[in-house]
């Protein structure tokens, strides 16, 4: 094991942005530590490739603190020696319906996975940076939804919402301890999330988008890699969106 290695622990890296974000991670260096509900082919031929020092993944659901805490513990015994530089809370589930029809159980499980997962998965990652006294990153995947709103996803908009009043708050909270908070805020993404969008949805989607077309996971992945860095070190408290124009 390299004791030098830096950690990055990521939640629901199996696929999607996560797993895009992933090999951006080894590209650049880093050992990587994430959890979903359940492996992909993909996870697992990238655990065979680089080896369970520099990949760890832990069946866990965000959303559900006992799973959250063993997967953070995992996490720390997984790191041994080397530093745990970045939390990226990319977790998120979305489920359409307008609000008075959704069950509330429906919107208590956005608002639990998405807003509360990553308030408590952040609790963990700052009480380890803090201890550990080298700084760090946490970055909040959140969505252009939670400053917009989007007809049948006001549970998602709300919970995008709180999670980049999360953001503000603890960028005030652990500045001085050099650990950067920030929300990296997407557009419409060519993801399995985005999947039921139907035609005419996505037409109006990419004729209302500046740049005409949908965004991928390779589009928003390089801000994340660059928040990672050094470089963005005086950068903290901010929703950066990643949009193709669509909010402007
Ligand atoms: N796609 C878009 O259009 C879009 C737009 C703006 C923002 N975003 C945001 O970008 C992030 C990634 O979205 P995506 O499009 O990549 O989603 P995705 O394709 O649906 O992937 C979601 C990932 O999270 C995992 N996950 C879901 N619920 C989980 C839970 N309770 N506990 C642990 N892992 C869980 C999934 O694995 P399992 O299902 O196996 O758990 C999967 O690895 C999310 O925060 C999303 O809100 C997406």
């Amino acid at each position: 094991m390299n004791q030098q290695q830096k950690c990055v622990v990521i939640t629901g890296g199996s696929r999607g942005l996560g797993l895009a974000i992933i090999h951006r991670l080894f590209e650049a260096g880093y050992a990587v530590a994430t959890c979903s509900r359940h492996p992909t082919p993909e996870l697992q031929a990238l655990i065979e490739q680089h080896g369970s020092s520099s990949l760890l993944w832990v069946p866990a659901a965000i959303g559900d603190e006992a799973e959250e805490a063993a997967f953070f513990a995992a996490v720390i015994e997984w790191a041994g020696p080397r530093t745990v530089h970045a939390l990226i809370n990319n977790a998120a589930v979305a489920q359409d319906g307008i609000l008075a029809t959704l069950p509330n159980v429906d919107s208590t499980r956005i608002i639990e996975v998405n807003l509360l997962g990553s308030l408590r998965m952040s609790r963990l990652a700052l009480r380890h940076m803090l201890g550990a006294r080298r700084g760090g990153r946490i970055i909040n995947i959140s969505s252009i939804i939670g400053s917009r709103g989007y007809t049948g996803l006001a549970a998602y908009s709300a919970s995008k919402a709180g999670l980049d009043g999360l953001t503000r708050a603890l960028a005030r909270e652990v500045g001085r301890r050099q650990i950067t908070v920030n929300s990296v805020a997407p557009g419409y993404l060519e993801t399995d999330m985005s999947a039921g969008l139907e035609q005419r949805q996505r037409a109006q989607i990419i004729n209302r988008t500046p740049l005409g077309r949908l965004g991928t996971v390779h589009d928003v992945s390089p801000l994340v890699m660059f928040l990672l860095s050094e470089e963005a070190g005086f950068i903290t408290g901010q929703t950066l969106t990643v949009d193709g124009g669509i909010s402007c």
